[in-house]
């Protein structure tokens, strides 16, 4: 450490100078200092008031008005050798990534709890080696992009953007500010805590809210206040509404949602339906709410020629023309996930409700690949191998050994378990990139590691172990991982755990 003890860390997008050479990549410095072939990390010396001011040398440095932007978007430093560090305790991870317009750049500096935001740079600050452990990178220009192509794929109907369960596992409000960005004028989220939260997130007033699980006690009153549009399932949620209307002292903004098939949430065809429309219709008459939606949710929609699909579009028809004749004026009518957006034109009509695929994430392989839609998956999640050793043939390896080493070989120690979100079913199946190759789980999932073997390579602790990615390096996608265990990728990706920083990359938009 340094005579001052702060922590300054720069990456210089400019021309070759004193304080680095240009950059083409990324730099990842998994508790060390790199610098790697083509990518220049600089550090920029001690800095006067800690942490901040090292990071806002950095936002300096980085943006210089005269800097070009770097010739290739975020390639991963492989060949790496230490920095000597200069009045610096430790740097988690630097990258630049080249866009369109300059360089976006992206510093995570490990030294405690808190965060700031910084002009076009996204700052994340996790806890003490957090991220030396794992991460999940998050490409917020992958979202713009992927919510861009599902608006191409349904030109004549807004979008709402899925962001339940903290956005798929991605974030929420990180990622609905960049949905929103690329043209999504709604947000749809299960609980009603979760869209409370994206309205305290301060995203532009404008962007309309809605939220669909609900139980008896609200809260009612605190949605109609921040003005979420709340799903109306049955006649017991509708008294708690009308009960909340009146302690607010306004209208609240409901969406009555009929159960066309899927069986789950929302209201049965005929009386029910008949009751839910007359009695939401006499409060609106009251002026105690205002009906802004109906709306509905497929059972199969990613199975292509399903019956179900063909019949509940029908249903839906049939019970939104029952309650526009009795003279509700919905703002939207919607049923449409990401299958159905991808793939069922007819079933747009005002909005769409995508989830999964502006993660990037194709909803069923059965119906293609992400890249047949042109999407990208948004989360990469990698760790840095804790251990490599060198053990004889006949080892068993992890709880139960139910993996023996068929040989010598060497086995390298992944840092992430089930507490992090790795499925345990994925135990001697699921696939991790070391070093250019793919190498599989050997042995049991624990809760906070499992093991590959190495087939005798020495990648060294630290190497970087990819889990799931796009695959543009080769490695493994959350499909794969998916597949591994016998799941759906949207439970790989939203399963992630809290215990792995999200760090955020492209924050500003293109
Ligand atoms: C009511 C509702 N609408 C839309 C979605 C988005 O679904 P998908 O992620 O398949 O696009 C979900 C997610 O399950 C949902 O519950």
């Amino acid at each position: 450490m340094g005579a001052c003890g702060a922590v300054g860390v720069g990456v210089d997008v400019g021309a070759c100078g004193a304080e680095g050479c240009s950059v083409e990549g990324w730099g990842s410095a998994w508790g060390r200092w790199w610098v790697g072939a083509g990518a220049g990390v600089s550090v920029l010396g001690p800095a006067r008031n800690g942490v901040s001011e090292g990071v806002r040398a950095l936002t300096r440095q980085s943006l210089r008005a005269d800097t070009p932007a770097p010739a290739l978007p975020a390639v991963r430093v492989r060949r790496a050798v230490p920095l000597p560090a200069v009045g610096v305790r430790r740097v988690v991870s630097v990258c630049a990534v080249g866009v369109r317009r300059g360089p976006r750049v992206h510093a995570s500096v490990g030294v405690g709890g808190g965060s700031e935001r910084l002009g076009g740079m996204n700052e994340t600050v996790a806890p003490e080696g957090a991220e030396l452990r794992a991460r999940a990178e998050i490409d917020l220009a992958a979202v713009r992009a992927n919510v861009r192509a599902l608006r191409e794929r349904a030109p004549g109907a807004a979008l709402m953007a899925v962001v339940k369960a903290d956005g798929y596992g991605h974030g929420a409000v990180a990622c609905a500010r960049a949905a929103v960005e690329a043209g999504a004028t709604w947000l749809g989220t299960a609980t009603p805590q979760e869209a409370l939260a994206l309205r305290a997130a301060g995203l532009p007033a404008d962007v309309r809210i809605m939220c669909w699980l609900w139980t008896p006690g609200g809260p009612w009153r605190q949605a109609i206040e921040a003005d979420v549009d709340v799903s109306l399932s049955g006649m017991w949620a509708l008294r708690e509404v009308i009960a909340a209307a009146r302690l607010a002292g306004r209208p609240a903004r409901v969406q009555l949602k009929a159960d066309t098939g899927l069986g789950r949430g929302g209201c049965q065809p005929g009386d029910d339906w008949t009751e839910l429309v007359t009695e939401a219709l006499r409060a609106q008459a009251e002026g105690l709410l205002r009906i802004t939606g109906l709306w509905s949710h497929f059972a199969c929609a990613d199975e292509p020629g399903h019956p179900s699909v063909a019949a509940q579009l029908a249903r839906f028809r049939e019970m939104v023309a029952y309650a526009e004749t009795r003279g509700v004026e919905p703002e939207v009518r919607h049923i449409a996930n990401s299958p159905a957006t991808l793939t069922l034109p007819e079933s747009h009509f005002d909005l769409v409700r995508p989830g999964i695929a502006m993660y990037g994430v194709s909803p069923s392989p059965e119906i293609g690949t992400p890249a047949d839609f042109g999407l990208r998956p948004v989360m990469t999640l990698t760790a840095a191998l804790a251990l490599v050793k060198h053990v004889p043939g006949g080892h068993g390896v992890s709880y139960g050994h139910h993996y023996v080493t068929p040989g010598a070989t060497t086995l390298g120690l992944v840092p992430l378990g089930y507490a992090d979100g790795i499925p345990r079913h994925a135990s001697s199946a699921g696939p991790v990139l070391v070093e250019g190759k793919w190498r599989t789980v050997a042995g049991r999932v624990a809760m906070d590691q499992f093991v590959v073997d190495l087939g005798g390579d020495e990648p060294g602790p630290g190497a970087e172990a990819v889990l799931f990615g796009p695959g543009d390096h080769g490695e493994p996608t959350a499909e794969d991982w998916a597949q591994a265990a016998g799941t759906i990728a949207y439970e790989i990706v939203t399963r992630i755990g809290s215990r792995v920083p999200r760090v955020y990359v492209n924050a500003s938009g293109e």
